[in-house]
């Protein structure tokens, strides 16, 4: 049976069981790599994709109940604003290792970024308790993720000045 899923802005066809987790079909079927699939249980962040805007853990959902929502990856993010401020403040702090936990920590943060632009080191530890890290120790997330969000906001007043 071929399954038709709408991904980062375009439709995408497949040929997986309707019951296979979507982020293996993301990652198996469709060459979506970025979405990582480490505990397939729900419980460290990895497989984070956003749907319908809201970042899920995509080893949870059935693929079939993912057809007709808004599907977007971590390779859907690269002309996403939030998202890449994001990503040149996790450079900037030193905040990646082995980039394992890279992809789901940028889906939680991008979302808090755009759900709660003046966010503070507090909200961000809250938002990221789904999202395991075996390397880093948080903090340099952590001041990324509070980097990002001055960083933005300073953008913002720049273009009301201008
Ligand atoms: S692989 Fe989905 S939450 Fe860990
Ligand atoms: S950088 Fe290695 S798991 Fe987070």
């Amino acid at each position: 049976m071929i399954g038709q899923l709408w991904i980062n802005g375009e439709w995408c066809r497949h040929d997986a069981d309707p019951a296979a987790p979507l982020h293996r079909v993301l990652r198996e079927n469709l060459g979506l790599t970025g979405s990582k699939d480490v505990c397939g249980e729900g419980f460290c962040g990895a497989c984070l994709v956003q749907l319908d805007g809201a970042p899920i853990a995509a080893c949870l959902v059935p693929v079939a109940l993912a057809e007709g929502a808004q599907i977007v990856t971590i390779e859907g993010l690269d002309q996403d604003p939030v998202a890449q401020s994001l990503m040149a403040a996790m450079e900037a702090e030193d905040a990646v290792q082995c980039g394992m936990c890279f992809p789901g920590m940028v889906m939680t943060l991008t979302h808090l970024l755009k759900t709660c632009p003046t966010t503070d080191r507090e909200k961000v530890k809250r938002a990221l308790a789904g999202n395991i890290c075996r390397c880093t120790g948080y903090e340099r997330i952590v001041s990324a993720a509070c980097r990002a969000a001055k960083d933005l906001v300073a953008a913002d007043a720049q273009k009301v000045v201008a």
